[in-house]
């Protein structure tokens, strides 16, 4: 079943129970205030990013990470965790065996070359190559969404036909399309309005072109 919730996932944690999840794979804010460098940037492909956050009031949700409560939330409700923007959370995460990355082939562009995504597991580190507005890619609902290819190559990788999933921060619900398509059941939180609505209407038409064409 996949469930997606417009609830802050804090709140919706304190009544969850221990090991309620097999993984998470989560995306928290990174603290780099990223809406506002994509308003900055002259880099090409960005400014749909722009249009998109545009009007939006508090649209900037990335200027803060969350406190440690979160990290230590999140492991007690969850068996393995995969965490994106891993590398700006150290201080409450330690030591991992291996980091999940996506190369986003951006060649000489200046920004990121990667994302790293901190894990539990005990794997060496493994890397997942797509061109960040390759044609590949879906049509984009949310300034910060990751490929549903990204989440199936996830799955693929650290998951466990049966296993629950949970996402704290769900954005655009491309993690949503991707256990969809793969069979995974998922609960996913995401506190703000506009952004849960517009990922259920994603969702929504995600499945049923699934059904016209399945
Ligand atoms: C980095 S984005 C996630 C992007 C997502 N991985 C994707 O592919 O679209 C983080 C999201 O978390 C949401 N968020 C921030 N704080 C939250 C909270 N306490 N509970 C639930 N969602 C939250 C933001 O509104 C934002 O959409």
């Amino acid at each position: 079943m996949i469930q997606l919730f417009n609830q802050d996932c804090l709140l919706a944690m304190a009544g969850m129970k221990d090991k309620q999840y097999q993984l998470a794979i989560v995306d928290p804010p990174y603290g780099i205030n990223i809406v506002e460098a994509i308003r900055k940037s002259t880099v090409v492909g960005t400014s749909s990013m722009f249009k998109m956050t545009k009007g939006r009031d508090g649209s900037d949700f990335d200027g803060q990470i969350p406190d440690e409560s979160y990290f230590v939330e999140l492991k007690r409700v969850s068996v393995n965790q995969i965490i994106w923007g891993g590398n700006y959370f150290l201080d409450y995460l330690g030591r991992t065996n291996g980091f999940a990355i996506w190369d986003k082939m951006n060649g000489t562009n200046p920004m990121a070359d990667a994302e790293l995504a901190w894990t539990s597991f005990d794997k060496c580190t493994k890397m997942f190559r797509m061109h960040h507005f390759s044609k590949g890619y879906d049509a984009k609902i949310h300034p910060t969404q990751k490929p549903t290819r990204l989440y199936e190559w996830l799955l693929n990788n650290y998951a466990n036909k049966g296993d629950k999933i949970l996402d704290t921060h769900c954005g655009s619900g491309s993690i949503l399309i991707a256990c969809d398509i793969m069979g995974y059941s998922i609960d996913a939180y995401e506190i703000d309005k506009d952004y849960y609505e517009a990922a259920k209407a994603r969702l929504e038409r995600h499945q049923k072109q699934g059904k016209l064409f399945g």
